[in-house]
């Protein structure tokens, strides 16, 4: 299953995905912190910080954060875990990946969530943050994250979803797909970064509901699938892999 439909404005087929995403974060990785800080009212480190704890990361788990881009929530998780050194940060860009190795000592490994080359059960706790409309099969990825979890393991997935209400709509679609990516343009003097984030708003615009995400998500076999809400946008998913000896 798609996370979006083929956008065949940006790429031609499914197929040739991978490689445009690919390339549009390679070249936006440069300004990506900058403009997704200010973007977000300087609120991205904090609340990413929250949402790992109040999702149960603690000192001593072994984290796998894909799609891990400049290492945003990596960063946040390293403070609460005291080290980087259990962390593996994992993302196709080598230019994200870039930005992310001069943020924290973790283990970095370029690769796409659908197809991870990472070990049967080794984390206690995955994360993705803001990347799920990029993957090209919720099932695909949502089995590898199965996968790779250690039974018991938490899986917590962030993303901005586009709200139901009207007027809430109206005003969300005015800011991502219009005011954002000109701001962008206009601080960053980059036409990559305004690319970045216009393509941000029309996958968010064309994403699946989050109905669909927590059907894949029970459909790969995780259990205790949730989705919780922040303002009405800021979404929170998160599935435990269920542990035999503890049934
Ligand atoms: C919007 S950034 C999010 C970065 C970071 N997680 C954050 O919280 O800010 C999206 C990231 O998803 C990565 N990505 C794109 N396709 C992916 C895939 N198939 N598997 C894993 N990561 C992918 C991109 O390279 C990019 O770094």
């Amino acid at each position: 299953m798609l996370p979006h439909p083929t956008l065949s404005a940006r790429y031609a087929s499914p197929e040739a995905k991978p490689a445009f995403v690919d390339g549009l974060f390679n070249r936006g990785a440069a300004q990506y912190d900058k403009v997704v800080n200010w973007g977000f009212l300087g609120t991205g480190a904090s609340y990413r910080r929250r949402i790992l704890l109040q999702h149960g990361l603690i000192a001593g788990d072994h984290l796998l954060d894909v799609a891990c881009g400049t290492g945003l929530v990596a960063v946040e998780a390293a403070k609460i875990l005291h080290t980087a050194k259990h962390i593996t940060c994992l993302d196709p860009s080598a230019g994200m990946l870039a930005v992310a190795r001069t943020k924290l000592t973790a283990h970095f490994v370029q690769g796409r969530a659908e197809a991870m080359p990472l070990a049967d059960n080794a984390y206690d706790f995955l994360t993705m943050g803001y990347a799920l409309r990029h993957v090209t099969s919720l099932d695909g990825t949502f089995r590898e994250f199965h996968r790779v979890l250690k039974p018991g393991g938490k899986l917590l997935i962030l993303e901005v979803t586009k709200p139901t209400g009207r007027c809430a709509a109206f005003f969300f679609r005015l800011w991502f797909g219009l005011v954002y990516p000109w701001l962008t343009r206009l601080f960053t003097r980059s036409d990559e970064a305004r690319d970045m984030m216009l393509y941000y708003w029309e996958t968010m615009d064309a994403c699946v509901p989050p109905a669909t995400v927590l059907c894949a998500l029970e459909t790969a076999g995780l259990i205790a699938v949730r989705r919780d809400v922040a303002l009405g946008l800021f979404s929170e998913y998160s599935a435990i892999k269920a542990d035999p000896l503890r049934l």
